[in-house]
């Protein structure tokens, strides 16, 4: 499949996704500045890699997308807050996100602090009234705190800020790090999507190791974009990692191996869509090889 057909498949994704997101604004119960700065980052846009993936792979293993959209919805809601938070001064201090002014450029620090701790709670809101059957839910919604908390993705944020001042740092703990940061939701959101369908153990543990090293890839790619990538089609700050002195793949093996490795982890996480046929199993694997034909 050409880049032109996953654009338009992910395209159609998007809109379904973004179509259930403003629904949740449609009651008038929340204050409107916390609204208005919660729907301004969901809405700037976003590839939405997150929840397609929980939709694909739900799908995949026969459930109806209809019946996970709540569910990978709230997916996004957590990838956003931690856009929102990483952007804050005391983060990485970038003033542009999803080709707009971040959310504390827009609506002040205390609103956007605040504008993620809300997109944060309400996803939890959003998968727990997700009607199928209650000990799955219980399980996948488990999986996805484990996954974004102080054990994957907020403690890899803090070691991230931790690694950016230590010259030190080598490829393992840069490994760890974008391991807990980034592929943690990016594998929770196949995973859930998995578990939520009754996937078989076996199918569980090809569906983790696919998603942890597409997540991995992901931010390798990310590392490498921020380099080479333009402003204008990433929607945030290029350049923004070496300003702020950040350990990254391109600063310790630079960008020829960074590339390299992003390739050998689709390759490894493509192994574990091999023994899955059909138009699901097809578009996980365009989506896999995306993730680095984005950084040709
Ligand atoms: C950016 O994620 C943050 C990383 C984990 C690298 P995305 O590149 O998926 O951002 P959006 O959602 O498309 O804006
Ligand atoms: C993002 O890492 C990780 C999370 C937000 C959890 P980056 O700091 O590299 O993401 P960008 O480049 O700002 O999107
Ligand atoms: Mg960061
Ligand atoms: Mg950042
Ligand atoms: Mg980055």
């Amino acid at each position: 499949m050409g880049q032109a057909r996953i654009k338009e498949k992910l395209a159609d994704y998007k809109q379904v996704i973004e179509t259930n997101l403003e629904k949740l604004f449609a009651e008038n119960s929340i204050p409107r500045e916390l609204k208005q700065a919660m729907q301004y980052s969901l809405a700037a846009g976003g590839k939405r890699l997150r929840p397609v993936l929980c939709l694909v792979w739900g799908q995949a293993f026969g459930l109806k997308r209809e019946d996970i959209l709540d569910f990978a919805t709230s997916l996004e809601l957590i990838h956003t807050y931690s856009l929102v938070h990483d952007d804050l001064p005391a983060m990485d201090n970038d003033d542009y996100r999803r080709g707009k002014p971040a959310n504390h450029i827009r609506f002040g620090e205390s609103t956007a602090i605040l504008a993620g701790d809300a997109l944060l709670t309400e996803a939890f809101r959003l998968m727990l009234t997700t009607r199928l059957q209650p000990e799955r839910v219980r399980q996948a919604t488990a999986e996805v705190a484990a996954s974004t908390g102080p054990r994957g993705m907020v403690g890899g944020q803090v070691i991230d800020m931790s690694l950016s001042e230590d010259p030190e740092t080598g490829l393992d703990s840069l490994k760890q790090m974008h391991g807990m940061k980034t592929a943690e939701l990016i594998k929770v959101s196949c995973l859930s999507g998995a578990i939520l369908a009754g996937a078989k153990d076996e199918d569980l543990d090809n569906v983790r190791t696919f998603g942890t090293s597409i997540g991995l890839a992901f931010q390798v790619a990310d590392d490498i974009l921020d380099v080479e990538g333009d402003n204008a089609s990433l929607g945030k700050p290029v350049g923004s990692d070496q300003e702020a002195g950040k350990t990254t793949y391109p600063s310790l093996i630079g960008l020829e191996e960074s590339k390299k490795t992003a390739n050998q982890l689709v390759d490894k996480a493509l192994e574990r869509i091999n023994p899955y046929q059909g138009e699901h199993a097809d578009f996980l694997r365009d989506l896999s090889n995306y993730i680095v034909q984005r950084l040709e």
